[in-house]
């Protein structure tokens, strides 16, 4: 069955021009037409969900129009996947709009492959998705790329959620870690305590998280050292003026791994998806 790779959203792995036109009517509805044939094609559509809310419904609608041309299996790469982050009521009445996203998913796709979802309380995207959905891990690219770019380097994860990928990419990065600890007392307040680490100013430190929302999690835990510290994160979201705010922090730079496209963008998954997609 042949491959047809689509983007809704212009993802900078396609070509951009696409056999697809998306736009919006003027009263905010999706427009959606493929312009070419999909009988006895698997579509797979490679668009990340950053800003979920504008793009789910656009995608399920593809979804479901690319099954009605004839589509055979419809997949979806989603290198930054949303939503993964509400997998509890933290307070009554709250919605676990994770399970919700997962329902959604798995009703309109075959299958989906995302990188780093954020797996805290779910041990495994199976927890909730009803496809195979497969969640690839850029800890050792991270590691990787701090190995060959950062010189006597202590890698720091700045809660006790980012212990499964800090340790991995450390042992990449053949370096030691710490782990923060982090209380979250509103969208953009956080308080970071430090453990003590001997002779922790010889080191370079390397902030390393899953996802870098407002920055306040990177630039609290930047203030705890002298040195200043490396902030390398998979999934630059950046809401609102999060990257400027950062800018004025001390880093010595801002990394981020290329699921949303940004300037910091410097570490490259997609060699990780194509040996995902590769036949084994
Ligand atoms: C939280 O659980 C995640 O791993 C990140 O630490 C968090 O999303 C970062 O958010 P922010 O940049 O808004 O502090």
């Amino acid at each position: 069955m042949p491959n047809l790779f689509l983007s809704l959203f212009q993802s900078p792995l396609l070509p951009a021009t696409q056999p697809l036109t998306y736009r919006l009517f003027p009263d905010g509805e999706s427009y959606i037409r493929f312009e070419t044939p999909l009988n006895n094609q698997e579509v797979i559509f490679v668009d990340s969900l950053n800003q979920p809310n504008e793009k789910i419904i656009p995608l399920i609608m593809a979804a479901d129009a690319a099954r009605q041309e004839g589509a055979q299996r419809i997949g979806l790469i989603a290198p930054y996947l949303a939503y993964m982050r509400q997998d509890k009521k933290f307070h009554p009445g709250e919605a676990i709009t994770s399970k919700t996203m997962a329902r959604l998913i798995s009703q309109s796709f075959d299958w989906m492959i995302t990188i780093d979802p954020h797996l805290h309380r779910y041990k495994a995207l199976s927890d909730i998705y009803t496809i195979p959905a497969l969640a690839l891990s850029a800890a050792p690219i991270l590691g990787d790329w701090i190995r060959q770019h950062v010189t006597n380097p202590l890698l720091v994860g700045p809660d006790s959620e980012s212990a499964q990928w800090v340790s991995e990419a450390a042992q990449h990065a053949q370096a030691p870690f710490i782990i923060l600890e982090k209380t979250r007392h509103g969208d953009h307040d956080v308080d970071i305590t430090i453990p003590n680490f001997p002779e922790i100013d010889q080191y370079t430190p390397v902030l390393v998280d899953d996802i870098i929302s407002t920055g306040q999690t990177m630039i609290q835990a930047a203030a705890h050292f002298s040195v200043s510290p490396y902030c390398v994160g998979v999934h630059g979201v950046f809401s609102g003026s999060a990257y400027d705010n950062m800018k004025q922090a001390n880093f010595a730079e801002i990394i981020t791994c290329n699921t949303i496209p940004h300037p910091t963008n410097q570490i490259d998954i997609w060699p990780l998806i194509a040996s995902a997609l590769a036949p084994q």
